[in-house]
């Protein structure tokens, strides 16, 4: 399985953490960077590669990392086949894959604890999609209503 992984200058040490675990559990990995310390970056540089990635089917699933989470979720769901999930829990990580179907698990920095995100990184990969009437649901998520274009 492959797994994408994209951050901004906030999970540098997140992203190397998680590499590093994928790498011991047999998972190969895209790293999309960023990679150094000590200098500021936008996310949308990192999380559009690593989206685009699993969007194209590249990958089979992408994890992302900037402070809040949000701005890398925000990111990466402005792609069609993308369904990205803000996840600081376990409880979280398995929902996302149980109802969601997320492909795409984006992981707020500044806000996990660092010894819980190896296990919510897990539980994600590892959690199936229930389908039923989640899929029902998933597929109304690409619909906008004439009323809301523009
Ligand atoms: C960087 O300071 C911060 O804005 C970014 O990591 C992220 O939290 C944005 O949503």
């Amino acid at each position: 399985m492959l797994i994408a992984i994209g951050s901004d200058h906030t999970g540098v040490d997140h992203k190397y953490i998680i590499n590093n675990f994928l790498i011991k559990k047999g998972y190969e990995t895209q790293d999309f960077g960023y990679s150094k310390y000590g200098i500021q970056v936008d996310y949308p540089d990192f999380i559009h590669p690593t989206a685009e990635f699993v969007n194209q089917g590249k990958a089979d699933f992408g994890i992302i990392i900037c402070g809040t989470g949000n701005g890398a979720a925000m990111t990466a769901n402005k792609y069609r086949k993308i369904r990205a999930a803000l996840v600081w829990r376990k409880e979280i990580a398995i929902l996302a894959r149980k109802h969601n179907n997320a492909n795409i698990i984006s992981l707020p920095a500044r806000f996990i604890d660092k010894n819980e995100i190896i296990e919510i990184v897990e539980i994600f990969l590892e959690t199936n999609f229930e389908g039923g009437r989640h899929k029902i649901r998933i597929e109304k998520i690409p619909k906008i209503l004439s009323s809301s274009v523009g």
